[in-house]
């Protein structure tokens, strides 16, 4: 089965062909990172205009980088939610007029499913059942995944998403928008111990976790310490974090059992969460999977990716309504025979 994916539930425009017997088989993205950038943030009506502007050339150039057409095909998946509605909207009226068109199927994807689903895209992938870790823009969430569109959440964020807290942080140290990844460049430059901040709520029994204390430690040592203190400020939050989140899987590993862990989401490109989670996995006996940083962020092969096991284990939503779902947890969700 080989299905079009399409994601726009952000800001990120992309398109990618998957095959359930051949693998990926195209994949493009296009960010519009520096189209927010002057904002300090995503505005969403720009999304949705510029999701409009990037959507046909980004299918047209995945389906030649997979050298198909369309009627080739055997569906089209689209992200339905979570996201910012406007930009839900128009990835999931490209695509559903796409499939109208060309008398395919069309299937509406949960863009979590996508993110803790992404490492299948890799070889080897981890199998049923393991726990994963989603640390994104929007989410922080660690989830028991026990077959697909089987997720039983143990524990997520009280207030900001572990991507948010990095973004913030980054802003108020003056590294742009989203800086996540500029500051875990930065804090390879420097001492991780330099500053103590909070490991927040790892005092407390659980898994609910809480970041939002964490960017304001940080402009507090800013203030005090100033620029020269700028790589040592983001090494230290950094490990802070990650310091936090390993604690809270290692929990979540005693509890349910589970010895595999994958980390899904823009934040496992960070490579220290990916260094520690790997080595505590080694200490449980167990493995750790991360897809490639580039499965991480917002990409379409994971839409695709779900898209095509859902098409494939017989799921149909055939109704010609274009319905996106802003808000929409990842435990609510069926497996795909139930969910048909
Ligand atoms: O999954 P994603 O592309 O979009 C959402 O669905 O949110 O995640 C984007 C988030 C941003 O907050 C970005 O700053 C963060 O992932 N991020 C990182 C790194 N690379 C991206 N955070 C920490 N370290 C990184 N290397
Ligand atoms: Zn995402």
């Amino acid at each position: 089965m080989q299905v079009l994916g399409i994601e726009s539930s952000c800001d990120e425009t992309a398109a990618a062909l998957y095959c359930t017997e051949g693998g990926l088989l195209a994949h493009q993205v296009y960010s519009q990172v520096a189209l927010h950038d002057a904002y300090g943030g995503v505005v969403p009506e720009l999304a949705s205009r510029d999701h409009v502007r990037k959507l046909t050339p980004l299918v047209r150039a995945a389906l030649a980088q997979a050298d198909r057409t369309l009627t080739e095909l055997d569906g089209v998946a689209y992200t339905a939610g979570p996201g910012l509605a406007g930009a839900l909207l128009v990835g999931a009226v490209g695509a559903r007029a796409l499939a109208f068109g060309a008398g395919l199927p069309a299937i509406g994807v949960n863009h979590l499913e996508g993110h803790v689903l992404a490492p299948l895209l890799e070889d080897p992938a981890p199998a049923f059942p393991f726990l994963c870790l989603l640390v994104s823009g929007g989410h922080t969430e660690i989830v028991a995944v026990h077959g697909v569109g089987r997720y039983e959440l143990l524990g997520g964020t009280l207030d900001d998403a572990t991507g948010e807290a990095f973004d913030k942080t980054a802003k108020l140290i003056g590294l742009g928008y989203p800086g996540g990844a500029a500051l875990s460049a930065l804090a390879r430059e420097g001492d991780s111990e330099a500053f103590r901040f909070p490991r927040p709520m790892t005092d407390r029994p659980g898994l609910q976790m809480s970041f939002s204390g964490l960017k304001t430690a940080a402009i507090t040592q800013y203030r005090e310490a100033g620029e020269s203190a700028r790589a040592d400020i983001a090494a230290s939050f950094q490990a802070a974090v990650v310091d936090t989140l390993v604690i809270k899987v290692r929990r979540a590993l005693e509890q349910t059992g589970l010895k595999r862990v994958v980390v899904a989401g823009g934040v496992g490109a960070n490579r220290v969460l990916r260094a520690e989670l790997a080595a505590l996995a080694e200490r449980v006996g167990g493995e750790c999977y991360y897809p490639r940083a580039e499965f991480c962020t917002d990409n379409a092969a994971m839409i695709a990716l779900v898209g095509a096991l859902r098409l494939d284990a017989g799921e149909r939503n055939d109704d010609l309504g274009a319905g996106v779902r802003p808000r929409w947890p990842l435990d609510t969700l069926q497996p795909p025979a139930a969910a048909g």
